[in-house]
């Protein structure tokens, strides 16, 4: 089969690669409709992950058929058309338990290379390094799904792919990003990011009640589909957000800030250069400054939700402001599989259509084109869709 791999600092490439078969007696095989591009993909494409190895399979959200199932699949069967979470998760540990997905303890199978790094590890992930699995991801025409019954959802007739497709990842995330805020009537929430998970995290806010949202970036298209989602809007080239934010709240701050932004901020001035040097030379793993920006601005006793990605250790946070403030820090990856029946239930109702963020709908052969497309964010890029059945 065809699918996108990793080979190197941005470098992937198309290539034939041997079909995915059946291993564990929970697995299924997809043939994939639909794939996306991710944000957390970028951070994989720009070297910052470690672990990965050359000819790694990429992709964690993706739809499709079930065109195979292992003997100890119950809820499917084949034709069956299903959306998949990024995390994979056995479903009956401690922590699946509790549907804390992304903390499955049993399907990492390279626990002990994270643990060095985190002092625990997280669930496996789809094309996310080795460290996080090794699993071959579904930037591809086929995929390999683990604990088949656990980590998809079946989709009813009569929605597209692309209404249900961000499913897998970038509105639980944007949703959960929010509802870790605890949302009273009356609140005020600030994004730091219009990307896909900051479009989802300005919708979720308002599903879940907020007054207001207040929405942070620099490009105008990310910022117009921000404002088209009711969010007022904060150019950080233009203005300076904490100011802004001071100015727009009474002096108090936000409720509760999201940083949906993560590990490769950008912001002009000297605070740039030092995390650009700092990451360079290993000195410090991200480059913080939306997370120190967030703290700084949040209200007493609000929350700063994290949904953006961080790798490892970091400069300069102001542990001091969140302590004395008594500040709530929320974060993790998304457990998608306790959100996809409740915000497939919000599509279907029409709360939400999630197809808005979709900018480009590309074959399966133009990812490594899109991907620098998406990465520069050129051709007012938000969102890419790869299909692989087309040629
Ligand atoms: N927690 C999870 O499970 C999960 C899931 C999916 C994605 N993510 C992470 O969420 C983050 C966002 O993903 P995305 O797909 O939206 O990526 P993206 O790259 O499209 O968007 C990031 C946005 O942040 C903006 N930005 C950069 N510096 C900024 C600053 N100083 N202030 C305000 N905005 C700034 C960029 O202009 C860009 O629009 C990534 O770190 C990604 O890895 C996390
Ligand atoms: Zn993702
Ligand atoms: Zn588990």
């Amino acid at each position: 089969m065809k699918a996108n791999c990793w080979f190197g600092k941005n470098d992937v490439r198309v290539e034939d690669v041997p079909d995915p078969k059946i291993v564990n007696r929970k697995d299924a095989i997809l043939e994939i409709t639909s794939s996306a591009i991710c944000g957390s993909d970028l951070h994989l494409y720009n070297g910052f992950v470690p672990t990965m190895e050359k000819g790694d399979v990429l992709g964690h959200e993706f739809m499709g058929e079930v065109v195979e199932i292992g003997p100890d699949v119950k809820k499917l069967k084949v034709g069956d058309r299903v959306v998949a979470s990024f995390p994979i998760s056995c479903g009956n540990c401690f922590f699946c338990q509790q549907e804390l997905f992304s903390l499955c303890e049993n399907s990492n199978p390279n626990a002990w290379i994270a643990e060095k790094m985190m002092g625990h590890s997280p669930c496996g992930i789809y094309g996310y390094s080795h460290m996080l699995g090794g699993f071959a991801g579904g930037q591809a025409e086929y995929v390999r799904v683990p604990f088949a019954d656990v980590g998809t959802i079946k989709i009813p007739n009569g929605l597209a792919d692309e209404q249900v497709l961000f499913l897998s990842d970038i509105f639980p995330t944007g949703y959960m990003a929010a509802e870790q805020c605890e949302i009273k009537p009356g609140d005020t929430i600030a994004v730091w990011g219009c990307g896909p998970v900051g479009q989802f995290a300005i919708r979720s806010a308002y599903l879940l009640g907020a007054e207001r949202v207040i929405a942070i970036d620099r490009f105008p298209d990310r910022l117009r589909m921000a404002k088209a989602g009711g969010a007022e809007t904060i150019d950080y080239q233009q203005a300076d957000v904490y100011d802004t934010l001071m100015d727009m709240t009474g002096g108090r701050g936000p409720d509760h800030c999201i940083d949906a932004v993560g590990m490769e901020a950008h912001t002009p001035g000297l605070m740039y250069a030092y995390d650009r040097m700092k990451q360079a030379l290993m000195l410090e793993t991200d480059r913080p400054f939306v997370l120190r920006e967030a703290i700084m601005a949040c209200r007493n006793g609000g929350t700063v939700s994290i949904a953006g990605v961080y790798a490892g250790f970091d400069d300069k946070i102001p542990v001091g402001s969140m302590m004395n403030r008594s500040l709530k820090i929320k974060t993790g990856q998304t457990h998608v599989q306790h959100y996809m029946q409740p915000l497939l239930d919000r599509v279907q109702n029409g709360d939400i259509d999630p197809s808005f963020v979709i900018t480009h709908r590309v074959r399966l052969e133009d990812a490594p084109e899109m991907y620098k497309t998406f990465l520069n964010k050129e051709d007012n890029c938000i969102k890419v869709v790869l299909k692989p059945q087309e040629h």
